[in-house]
């Protein structure tokens, strides 16, 4: 695995906090999109291989052994990654989260983990760090990833049921071992865990009863997701989404639910709570509750590509500027001058027009 060093500010730096700003003034600090939309949150995806094939993200017949990944030495290294966050917390982002593919088939991933660690927000906090998993590596990877610093992790579950769970990820991974991940990862300090079930209609609806039960009380929190047109692959179709609403009147029928108010501006998931008590579960309405108005994720995908939007075609290329010898503060302005360009809202616009865009893949681009 590549691991250049490329130094972008002071030789020997660790990352910190913001860099100085420029003498124009100009590409460093806080920026705004074209619907003034700040840049609060960014998405890593640090690999664009799974060990899921699951049939509504990668599914076999296209990520088959022809399939063309990522090769090795386009990877951004973890010291680029770290360098690159740098700069994005510089301009206002206090959230990280990695992602894949499955980030923890990145090797060493609790080094970058161990990096990013280190960098504080713009008002000197450091950063909610976090990381979407599949679960199947995580009763090992747990621990080393908590001592290196992450704050708390959200696993992918999409069935109890062992048949229906295979059939979804089609790799054979067994139920037992993510909650065995999930187990792991609470005993190493990383809950309240929050766990994303995406459902289909006809595929794994019959699955929310008995997820919402088994959760129900545990402390975790189960957020079932609306499925997306994300990709070329997936062969969606608006038939297999089972709008939230139907979610939440189904759950509410055998275990009464209420409304909670949002954590913070922007949250993707509408939350709602166990009137006796019994803990949270989430929502999440891309296809008929779209929440792009409050869009603040900005994605770096493993090659150095940053996205505005989960459904872009493309990407502007960071890694080039930064093996290209840029600055730092050419390498910030670029940031800055693409993101206020920004004008994404592609849920809001779904239909007939835009179906069939030439889209980036979810494992590529990450959840
Ligand atoms: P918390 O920080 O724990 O609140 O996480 P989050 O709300 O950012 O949620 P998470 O990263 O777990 O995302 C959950 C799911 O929401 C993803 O797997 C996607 O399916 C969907 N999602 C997240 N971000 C976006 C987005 O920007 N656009 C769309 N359309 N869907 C998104
Ligand atoms: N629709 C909704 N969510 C998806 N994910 C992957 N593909 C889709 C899709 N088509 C989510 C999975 C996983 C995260 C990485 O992305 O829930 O939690
Ligand atoms: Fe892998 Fe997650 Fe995509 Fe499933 S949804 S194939 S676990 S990246
Ligand atoms: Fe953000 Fe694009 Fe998702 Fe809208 S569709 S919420 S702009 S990532």
């Amino acid at each position: 695995m590549s691991r250049r060093i490329i130094p972008l500010v002071r030789h020997g730096a660790a990352p910190s906090t913001a860099p100085g700003s420029s003498a124009s003034g100009q590409p460093l600090g806080l920026v705004r999109d074209t619907l003034l939309r700040p840049m609060h949150d960014l998405r890593i995806s640090v690999t664009d291989r799974c060990n899921f094939r699951c049939t509504y993200c990668m599914p076999r017949a296209v990520f088959d052994k022809d399939y063309s990944y990522v090769p090795h030495g386009d990877l951004l290294s973890f010291e680029e990654i770290a360098q690159l966050a740098r700069l994005f917390v510089a301009h206002g982002v206090a959230k990280i989260r990695l992602t894949g593919g499955e980030p923890l088939l990145r090797r060493d991933i609790h080094e970058l983990v161990g990096m990013l660690a280190q960098l504080r927000a713009a008002d000197g906090t450091p950063l909610d760090l976090t990381l979407t998993t599949n679960g199947s590596l995580l009763e090992r990877m747990a621990s080393p990833l908590a001592a290196a610093g992450l704050k708390r992790v959200t696993v992918s579950l999409d069935a109890l049921d062992e048949t229906i769970f295979q059939g979804m990820n089609d790799a054979e991974f067994r139920v037992e071992s993510v909650l065995r991940g999930i187990d792991a990862a609470l005993d190493a300090g990383l809950g309240p865990i929050k766990i994303n079930m995406v459902v289909q209609r006809g595929i794994n609806e019959n699955q929310i009863l008995p997820m919402a039960r088994y959760f129900r009380g545990s402390g975790q929190i189960v957020r079932f997701i609306e499925y997306m047109d994300v990709g070329t692959s997936n062969g969606w179709r608006m038939e297999q989404v089972l709008p939230s609403a139907e979610v939440v009147s189904m759950i509410d029928r055998e275990m009464p639910i209420e409304p909670v108010d949002h954590n913070y501006p922007g949250e993707v998931a509408q939350r709602w709570r166990y009137r006796d008590g019994g803990g949270e579960i989430g929502v999440i309405s891309s296809v008929t509750r779209a929440f792009c108005q409050s869009c603040t994720r900005a994605r770096l995908s493993p090659d150095g590509q940053l996205y505005t939007c989960l459904f872009a075609s493309q990407g502007t290329q960071l890694r080039e500027l930064l093996r290209g010898g840029a600055s730092e503060l050419e390498i910030s302005g670029a940031i800055a001058s693409i993101w206020r360009q920004r004008s994404d809202r592609y849920s809001e616009l779904r239909g007939a027009a835009t179906a069939s865009r030439d889209k980036v893949e979810m494992s590529y681009i990450g959840g």
